[in-house]
């Protein structure tokens, strides 16, 4: 399947860099977060206080960006409610990473951002969907679920990822994996005649499976990307360029 990807919710760029390596030739990834301007209502504006860090949240998502991609995604700065003027095209994306405001109104309306940029078939990913701190994420994805057709597919302890088209072909995908190779089991449950699978860490994954250098770094990036992280990468990346041309 082909198309764009979008995320609601960067902060400091962790999912986004991420997503960024997803992107095949001619796909384009739109991030979109309020970062340093002010929240439309006073709800999630102390949800902003209380939850992230006030400053130079752009600058910071870009910095961190541009340390593993040579170009930015399309950055909306601003609520996510915009998002519904339709300046992300209809059926335009295969991917949304939904992980913004918690507050339940505002995962309504990412929701349902979603599911109209969303193509036949495509996922969408809700983050917080059953934390304790965030019941107003759970009764929106829920919802949605029960009253708006989306389709449950994969639990983890963390995403919810749900499709409002056929669930089957990615199901068949997921179960032909070897997860338990990964350090995961795979469940299946049953909720309201709809199958859906469960991801769960039984151990510790394969030292193979999370060494690499960008999994590494990802682990080690401080909140703020430094100049001298920023730096050690593209020393990391030029002696990698060098050891590639040099004798074999
Ligand atoms: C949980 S953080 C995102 C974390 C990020 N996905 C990651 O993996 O590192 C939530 C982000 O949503 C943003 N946010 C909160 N309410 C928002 C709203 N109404 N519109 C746009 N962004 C919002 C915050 O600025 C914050 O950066």
């Amino acid at each position: 399947m082909r198309g764009d990807i979008l995320e609601l919710g960067s902060y400091l760029g962790r999912s986004a860099v991420v997503l960024g390596d997803l992107l095949r030739p001619g796909e384009r990834l739109t991030v979109c977060d309020l970062f340093d301007s002010e929240a439309g209502d006073a709800e999630n504006a102390a949800e902003m206080t209380m939850s992230y860090r006030s400053s130079l949240t752009r600058s910071a998502f870009e910095a961190n960006y541009l340390a593993f991609h040579p170009e930015l995604p399309v950055i909306v700065q601003a609520p996510t409610s915009v998002l519904a003027d339709g300046r992300v095209p209809a059926g335009s994306c295969r991917f949304v990473h939904v992980d913004a405001s918690h507050l339940y109104e505002h995962v309504v309306g990412d929701i349902e951002v979603a599911r109209r940029a969303l193509a036949e078939d495509g996922l969408v990913v809700l983050d917080d969907y059953r934390s304790e701190h965030t019941p107003g994420v759970s009764a929106a994805v829920w919802q949605a679920v029960f009253t708006a057709g989306l389709r449950p597919v994969l639990l983890t302890p963390m995403k919810f990822y749900g499709t409002w088209g056929d669930p089957e072909p990615v199901r068949e995908v997921l179960l032909a994996r070897d997860w338990r190779a990964e350090g995961y089991t795979v469940d299946e449950d049953t909720i309201a005649d709809l199958r859906v699978l469960r991801l769960n860490y039984v151990v510790q994954p394969p030292a193979a499976a999370r060494s690499g250098p960008r999994r590494l770094l990802l682990e080690l990036l401080p909140p703020v990307a430094t100049r001298a992280v920023r730096r050690a990468l593209r020393a990391l990346r030029g002696r990698r360029a060098a050891g590639a041309a040099g004798p074999r």
